[in-house]
């Protein structure tokens, strides 16, 4: 008789109640699932660089192939230092991970145990909440104010007991597009020594950082992604600037080895190219101001953005109706439903070149009229 499967019962319970990430729709699924040619499909619902990325870090990676037999760095360190030397910090370090999502899990591992608990301002990135849940740990959801997005940052300070570790905070907010007020980040370092994990995955395209600040507050860790101004998503590399005092301990437990030799090259180089780099956040400018004036014109609610994306608000239409019909007509977008509170009336639009700006506003003006 054949041995009965009981596998899953191994499994911890965490586990069982888990779902998928939803990631933004990929070219090759909308092409089979509307019958389009893929070459015609607009991809805008991740954020990435519609420009690509930079030829210098492109050379570089494949440079580095000759030696992919070879282990790459365990920790980075070429790139590490690099980035310290551009960013000129005093007592910070920097840590680099396999895209800025395996660095919330490094994070996770460090500081959350069994019920420990976080603290997240939704809507907001989802993977806040799942590094949380992978941990054992409990995420407490606190609405962002409805006018304006912004931190309830009382109902913040109020939620802290001893379980709690980690406070989130992503500004610029995906999928909001604003940054969060610099006075409310402080207020929260100033009331508490907690983790707070700052997520500049944007900080580029709106030109705010708070890294210097990690020097007065060394609860402060700031992550950063090269897959947003560098267009190196398919490498997936991201880092976090961290306090010397911390930064030992987040050595001493990383998986070895999580950046691959062309993903390191890649990056080390697309630090360099900065027309590349100037080119990306031109484009970026030009498309919000773009979006900003034919949205007005059109009567469609949009969120003020700092990042390279902008959301609209599709009520009383559900977002998700809104990017099926677009998907329809080849144009992938995001609908925020994932994303927590009011997400599913918000859908999300990576800001594009010229001519993809208006394919997209044309369509939107058809279903907004
Ligand atoms: C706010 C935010 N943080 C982090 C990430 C992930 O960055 P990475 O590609 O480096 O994992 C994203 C990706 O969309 C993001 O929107």
């Amino acid at each position: 008789m054949p041995k009965q499967n009981t596998a899953t019962k191994n499994l911890r319970p965490i586990i069982l109640e888990l779902h998928q990430y939803t990631a933004g729709k990929s070219i090759i699924e909308i092409a089979n699932k509307y019958n389009l040619d893929p070459k015609q499909i607009l991809k805008l619902g991740s954020n990435e660089n519609i420009l690509g990325s930079s030829l210098k870090a492109k050379i570089a990676a494949t440079f580095a192939l000759e030696k992919v037999n070879i282990y790459p760095e365990v920790t980075s360190e070429e790139l590490a230092n690099k980035i310290k030397k551009v960013n000129k910090l005093k007592n910070v370090d920097v840590v680099v991970g396999n895209g800025m999502d395996h660095i919330f899990e490094m994070v996770a591992r460090l500081f959350l145990n069994n019920d420990d608990e976080t603290i997240i301002s939704v809507p907001t990135f989802t993977c806040y909440e799942l590094a949380t849940l992978w941990a054992g740990a409990v995420p407490r959801l606190i609405p962002l104010a409805k006018d304006g997005y912004q931190m309830n940052v009382k109902r913040i300070l109020n939620a802290i007991n001893k379980r709690t570790k980690i406070i989130f905070i992503c500004s610029p907010n995906n999928p909001t597009g604003n940054l969060m007020r610099t006075e409310d980040i402080k207020t929260i370092l100033e009331n508490t020594d907690k983790i707070v994990f700052l997520d500049e995955a944007y900080s580029e395209f709106s030109g705010v950082t708070l890294t210097s600040w990690i020097e007065k507050y060394p609860n402060l860790i700031i992550g950063r992604t090269f897959s947003k101004l560098y267009g190196l998503a398919g490498y997936r590399v991201g880092y976090a600037f961290i306090h010397k005092s911390i930064a030992s301990y987040y050595f001493n437990s990383i998986t070895p080895f999580v950046v691959s030799r062309p993903a390191q090259a890649a990056a080390l180089h697309a630090l360099d190219d900065t027309s590349f780099v100037n080119k990306t956040l031109k484009m970026v400018r030009e498309a919000k101001e773009f979006y900003y004036k034919e949205l007005s014109k059109a009567g469609i609610s949009y969120l003020p953005t700092d990042a390279n994306f902008i959301t609209i608000q599709t009520a009383p239409q559900l977002s998700k109706d809104v990017a099926d019909k677009l998907m329809a007509k080849g144009i992938i977008t995001r609908e925020c439903s994932a994303f927590g509170t009011g997400g599913n009336k918000l859908l999300r639009i990576t800001l594009g070149t010229r001519e993809q700006n208006e394919r997209v506003l044309n369509e939107l003006k058809l279903l907004f009229s």
